[in-house]
């Protein structure tokens, strides 16, 4: 048999709690090859939900409260992560709600994708299956649906549906290993920062679906302004794709700029000027990528890895010039020669930036597992 532990993040839950403990250990009965505890990590509820749950655990031994300040809900997750792996060592860890927006009804289903191979489960409101609230108002609605948008493209990865949703089943290797990075995230965003952590240690990842309910008691504690912006600024510092963006930009700029001394200033003949110049760009391209926006899975420590990634990076840079020059000449013979510096961005943007950007995940860059 394998332990589980539910960790259920809570502040002034006093309206729900008991029942979801109840709908808790009713579930387990479904599931005779799992023994799952419940540990409610409480931050100073001003509300009766400690001495619910201090009651309740005479009657279920599997029942743990832990009490801690108030700091966010990162920070009561990793507090319950913690000790959970102390006391109980867990093969499998849960994030849920307490107010009953997480229908423990789908226990099963999660543990089901466990057994099956995955090592992080999420519970999705938006696969075939999952669904919101519909009486979410239209910002909450947005928010969620944007955000998640965002947080796809960020990270280039779309088939994860569902970055925010905090009902999931993580086995405890992965919490283990994230503890150290996600310890910085204390508000919400640590949902993002913990999944985007677990895809970078190649944890495989399944989706379930859920369907969200809304709350009936109490009030969200999601502010969502300090939420978006932490959200954004965590895709934007940790996203392998916005980071190669930015180094494509910083290697244009070092392509025109000795270019443009080489010429004017050198007196160099062209052709000899973007010789020096293109390669001075490729290179420093190639390192600013594998030492920051691929550095999660940068080519091994040796000389020989080293000249090997360089000229297969080359090759690929090679590719995106010839891309751009017949793209722009092709353009230029549909549409005449007026908007020519608009077709080089349009090659660029639609054609370059995602040729390359494939070539680097899946040539130079790849996963090693
Ligand atoms: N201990 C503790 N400390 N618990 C907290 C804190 C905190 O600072 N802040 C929130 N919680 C608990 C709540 O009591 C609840 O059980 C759970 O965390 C989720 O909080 P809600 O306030 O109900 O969040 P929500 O419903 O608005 O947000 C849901 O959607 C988000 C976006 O998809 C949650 O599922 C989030 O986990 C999710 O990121
Ligand atoms: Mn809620």
């Amino acid at each position: 048999m394998k332990k589980a532990a539910i960790v259920v993040p809570t502040y002034n839950e006093a309206g729900t709690i008991e029942t979801l403990i109840i709908d808790i250990f009713e579930q387990n009965k479904k599931t005779p090859n799992w023994e799952l505890h419940i540990v409610v990590v409480d931050s100073d509820s001003e509300d009766k939900t400690q001495e619910i749950v201090t009651n309740l655990i005479k009657k279920y031994p599997r029942l743990h409260l832990i009490k801690t300040k108030k700091e966010g809900l990162g920070k009561a997750y990793i507090e319950g992560f913690t000790v959970s792996i102390e006391k109980l060592n867990p093969y499998l860890i849960f994030e849920m709600d307490a107010d009953l927006s997480h229908d423990p009804a789908s226990i099963p289903n999660f543990l089901h994708k466990i057994e099956k191979g995955a090592d992080f489960v999420i519970g999705s409101r938006y696969i075939k299956g999952g669904s919101i609230p519909e009486n979410w108002g239209i910002h909450r609605k947005i928010l969620s649906v944007v955000g998640n948008l965002i947080i796809k493209v960020g990270f280039m990865k779309p088939r994860i549906t569902d970055w925010t949703s905090g009902y999931r089943a993580i086995k405890s290797w992965i919490v283990k290993e994230a503890s150290p990075h996600i310890k910085n995230y204390s508000g919400y965003v640590f949902q993002v920062a913990f999944l985007d952590y677990a895809l970078k240690k190649h944890a495989i990842v399944a989706e379930t679906p859920i369907n969200f309910k809304d709350r009936n008691y109490g009030v969200s504690k999601l502010n969502s302004f300090q939420t978006i912006f932490q959200t954004l600024l965590y895709v934007f510092t940790n996203s392998s794709f916005v980071k190669f963006v930015i180094v494509g930009a910083i290697g244009f700029v070092i392509d025109f700029g000795i270019f443009y001394f080489l010429t004017k200033f050198a007196h160099l003949v062209s052709w000899k000027a973007n010789l020096i110049s293109t390669e001075t760009a490729v290179l420093s391209n190639f390192m600013l990528n594998n030492f920051w926006s691929f550095a999660h899975k940068k080519v091994d420590h040796n000389k020989k890895s080293y000249i090997k990634g360089f000229f297969k990076f080359n090759l690929v840079s090679s590719g995106n010039i010839i891309i751009q020059t017949v793209g722009v000449e092709i353009l230029k013979a549909l549409f005449g020669i007026k908007l020519l510096y608009i077709y080089k961005v349009a090659v660029i943007v639609f054609i370059v930036i995602p040729y390359s950007y494939f070539f680097y995940n899946k040539v130079i860059w790849k996963h090693k597992r």
